[in-house]
């Protein structure tokens, strides 16, 4: 069941050895592991609730910072939401529909019960429209090491009202084989190395589109893989970084990509990686169809 490509598993499902305890091995791969392996417990005052967002930002030699972005108000973003786990931020959401947001894999570490979901405000932790989570389905074929198929998606209890700064993204064409060439990507992530917190307001950065076979040669150094369902982006200091990841990589409102992982953030050799959207829009109205 966790092996095919396309097919779900709920969130209460899972292995409960796999219950949000992240490791960083030193490069940016995520390995998930029992908790007694990953010593000490997570620090809940410092960044976020996620020890992998800790342990990443306390990478120092990595260039870290949504970087050298904008402040921008919630009608630039409607679609975005900020998540949050045991009422701590964790990561950043895109809204489908009424009921359904999409995020990155790697932000779904607990039960359906201790996540919420704030739409329709700039601000991390206030305003807006807060939810609670119902169920989560999840992309089984999600690989921790080659971080490939890095979504869920997550049901909320009630739905949200559209207005100014409540908008459903529009999803990809799939027959469309062009991209964009510039995107536009928001999060509260951190902005700098040495930031103390994540961010209080949205931010957004403009970056470009970087060919797959670039990005893979690029990522080829360190031993990566780029694949088919992964698309590139970066632009000279700007990127998207730690506490990002789940959000929005946008142009004209059409939602290309969903923040997922790179080696550092704005790293010159190292493109950020998002998850390739498109692919997914057939697993993404399935799961909306089925559960
Ligand atoms: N994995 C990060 C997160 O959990 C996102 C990292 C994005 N990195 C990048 N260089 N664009 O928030």
């Amino acid at each position: 069941m966790y092996q095919n490509f396309g097919s779900e598993s709920e969130g209460r499902e899972r292995d409960p050895s796999w219950s949000g305890y992240y490791k960083d091995n030193g490069t940016h791969y995520l390995l998930y592991g029992k908790p007694e392996d990953i010593a000490p417990t997570p620090n809940f005052g410092n960044i976020s609730s996620n020890p992998f967002i800790n342990a990443l930002e306390a990478q120092e030699s990595f260039p870290t910072r949504i970087v050298n972005g904008k402040r921008i108000p919630c009608t630039e973003a409607p679609f975005q939401g900020s998540l949050h786990y045991e009422g701590y931020f964790v990561c950043g959401c895109v809204i489908i529909n009424k009921i359904w947001i999409l995020t990155a894999h790697h932000c779904f570490f607990g039960p359906p019960e201790k996540y919420t979901v704030r739409v329709g405000s700039d601000q991390q932790r206030r305003g807006g429209q807060l939810r609670h989570v119902k169920k989560i389905v999840a992309l089984a074929a999600y690989n921790d090491y080659t971080m490939r198929h890095d979504l869920a998606m997550m049901k909320l209890k009630s739905p949200v009202y559209f207005g100014k700064c409540v908008r459903p993204v529009k999803l990809p064409s799939t027959k469309t084989t062009k991209f964009p060439k510039k995107f536009v990507v928001s999060g509260w992530g951190i902005t700098s190395a040495n930031a103390q917190n994540v961010q209080r307001y949205l931010r957004r950065v403009q970056i470009d589109y970087i060919k797959r076979s670039k990005c893979q040669k690029m990522y080829k150094k360190a031993g990566l893989k780029i694949y088919k369902d992964m698309i590139c982006a970066s632009r000279t200091n700007k990127d998207s970084c730690s506490g990002d990841s789940g959000g929005p990589l946008t142009s004209r409102g059409v939602l290309y990509g969903i923040v997922s992982w790179g080696i550092g953030c704005a790293n010159k050799n190292y493109p950020g990686v998002y998850v390739n959207c498109k692919r997914y829009v057939p697993w993404i109205k399935k799961v909306i169809h089925k559960y």
